[in-house]
């Protein structure tokens, strides 16, 4: 065993010499590590405290008024995560500020609020919507492949929130660019809506479409 573990390590370690700079590793998501190098999908890293260490959320964000600002810690952005299974982003809303409705694929989503008030909704598979107001220090989960959203109600303070993630790669995909940007033709998607045109109107500010 020991002499088959020091074998394999010969061969990895003779593997990242023979890879020398930027080369990727195909086929093969698995992080491989000697005690001099990690060997990634994006490249080969000295083994050291840098390489474990993702300083993109210093100096935090700065959204515009009304809006959101967030960065990801994504095994994209930080290579070290590759085959951990976690991530995480940071994100601001200031007062009004709304992440619309998504959802992430590949895992399921903590939220942490560090400053302000939150409101967080996600809706479970019997068309129910969950929903809860977080306040500082407060933690929610949104369960994996769930539908959710975000928004600031308050009029005066920003909110300030660390997403985790049970993956290295959530994935998200947006509904609404996803629904009305995609060139679903729109004879689908008027027929996909029309079942809820009453629904549509009200959010829309009118009157029920068939109320006269
Ligand atoms: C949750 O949603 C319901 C229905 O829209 C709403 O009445 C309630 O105020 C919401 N609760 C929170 C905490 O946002
Ligand atoms: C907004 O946040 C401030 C500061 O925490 C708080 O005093 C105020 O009550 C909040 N307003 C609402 C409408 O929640």
């Amino acid at each position: 065993m020991a002499l088959a573990l020091a074998h394999k390590s010969m061969i990895l370690t003779t593997l990242i010499a023979l890879l020398g700079g930027a080369v990727m590793v195909h086929g093969s998501h698995r992080k491989l590590s000697t005690s001099d190098n990690v060997v990634t999908e994006s490249g080969v890293f000295p083994s050291n405290g840098d390489f474990f260490t993702f300083t993109g959320f210093r100096g935090g964000l700065s959204p515009a008024p009304g809006e959101t600002a967030f960065k990801t810690a994504f095994v994209t952005d930080f290579p070290a995560l590759l085959d951990l299974g976690i991530s995480c982003s940071l994100m601001y809303f200031q007062p009004q500020g709304v992440l619309a409705p998504h959802y992430h694929p590949q895992g399921s989503k903590l939220i942490y609020v560090m400053e302000g008030t939150l409101t967080v909704g996600f809706i479970d598979s019997g068309i129910k919507l969950i929903n809860q107001t977080l306040q500082a220090g407060d933690v929610f989960v949104v369960p994996r492949g769930h539908i959710h959203f975000m928004v600031n109600f308050n009029h005066t303070q920003e909110a300030k929130v660390i997403f985790s993630f049970s993956n290295s790669n959530p994935g998200k995909i947006d509904l609404p660019s996803n629904i009305l940007g995609a060139g679903i033709p729109q004879f689908v998607l008027e027929k996909s809506f029309s079942y809820y045109k009453d629904e549509i109107q009200q959010i829309l500010g009118g009157p029920p479409a068939n109320s006269n």
